[in-house]
């Protein structure tokens, strides 16, 4: 049992209430491994959105079964629900969601180990029920009050609190941690987990102060030893953000936060791919972002970050950091404990 177990560790069966998010379209299959050895909660990320959706499926499954083989698990897998112009479930989620429950079917073991999924994006009101009766554990990620009470009652099992401040796709709303997190910890009961700016032990002991469960990273994940999957210079990017260095330009569902660079301009204030078709501006989109994990193209790729790349000036070894995270976010709590003093009780 780590320092810090309280109901989500249990739920989930980990030592330290730390999760590594989605960070899709990339590969994170050693990642994902990794944080799970760790003790943590692993998370394979779905893979694209390639116009042959069975060369995707495939990745997925190469990716799934290469985190399986790795560690004993815990591990979740994180799939975008995709809405279209009628309100209509794109292809690709449904296709990943199917996927996902047909390897749990076919394989025990892997069953055992991919206990959790993780939906995000739009609401994944027609998959709870087959994800619930499939015996997952359902991890939904919102950006609003609303959207998380909404979840709550249609049966998901742990909410994700995204803050505005956050990687990747982040909440059209454009709340903030400090402001979401307090207000979806009250409004609901199921598990809550902070996303969005969070580094250290300090900023776990903050995620529970505000009455979360514990914290899902992107950015200081992706900044790891154990990232080998990403190219270089990506990382570089990363680690040379200063303050004032990221933007929030038009993603494939709504906002998305990473670099200024000339991707971003083209999407920022005038969107670049406006006369596209919907599809195809979303396939430029991923595309140029995949182009910027892979290839390293850093200034024509669209680098996804999160504000804290600001902060963060070096790698982790994941191994050493996980336990040394929440053994910091323990000492944070008791330290701020033994400095409350209360008048003595009236004799
Ligand atoms: C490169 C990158 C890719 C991401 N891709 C996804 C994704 O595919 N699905 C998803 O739900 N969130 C995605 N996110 C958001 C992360 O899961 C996580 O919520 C976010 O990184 C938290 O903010 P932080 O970067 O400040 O830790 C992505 C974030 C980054 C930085």
């Amino acid at each position: 049992m780590g320092l810090i177990s309280n109901r989500y560790t249990q739920l989930v069966g980990i030592e330290h209430p730390i999760v590594q998010e989605g960070l899709g379209p990339f590969r994170t299959p050693k990642l994902a491994a990794a944080v799970s050895n760790a003790g943590g909660l692993g998370t394979v990320s779905m893979p694209g959105m390639p116009v042959n959706l069975d060369e995707g499926a495939r990745t997925f499954r190469e990716h799934i079964e290469e985190c399986a083989s790795l560690t004993k698990g815990p591990f979740a897998v994180n799939i975008p629900v995709g809405i279209d112009g009628n309100g209509k479930v794109l292809p690709f989620t449904d296709t990943y969601i199917r996927l996902v429950l047909s390897m749990r079917r076919q394989d025990a073991s892997l069953a055992r180990k991919l206990t959790v999924m993780t939906t995000s994006a739009g609401f994944p009101g027609p998959y709870i029920g087959i994800i619930k009766d499939a015996g997952m554990i359902h991890q939904h990620k919102v950006g609003s009050t609303r959207q998380a009470v909404k979840a709550q009652e249609a049966g998901v099992d742990v909410v994700i609190a995204a803050g505005f401040e956050m990687g990747g796709h982040a909440p059209s709303k454009m709340v903030h941690t400090f402001v979401l997190i307090p207000s979806i910890t009250e409004a609901v009961d199921v598990p809550v987990l902070l996303t969005g700016g969070a580094r250290d032990g300090r900023t776990l002991a903050a995620a529970l102060a505000m009455g979360a469960d514990g914290v899902a990273m992107g950015t200081r994940f992706i900044l790891s030893e154990e990232n080998v999957d990403w190219h270089p210079a990506y990382l570089q990017a990363l680690l040379d953000a200063q303050e004032g260095d990221d933007v929030a330009f038009d993603g494939v569902y709504g906002p998305c936060r990473g670099l200024k660079n000339a991707a971003s301009a083209r999407l920022v204030g005038h969107d670049e791919t406006a006369h596209l078709d919907a599809v195809e501006a979303t396939r430029w989109k991923i595309e140029s972002m995949q182009r910027a994990q892979s290839e390293g193209d850093v200034v024509n790729g669209l680098v996804l970050t999160g504000q804290v790349a600001s902060a963060i000036s070096s790698l982790i070894r994941i191994s050493e950091f996980i336990p040394a995270m929440a053994a910091e976010a323990a000492a944070v709590l008791e330290g701020l404990a033994a400095k409350i003093s209360r008048a003595p009780a009236p004799r």
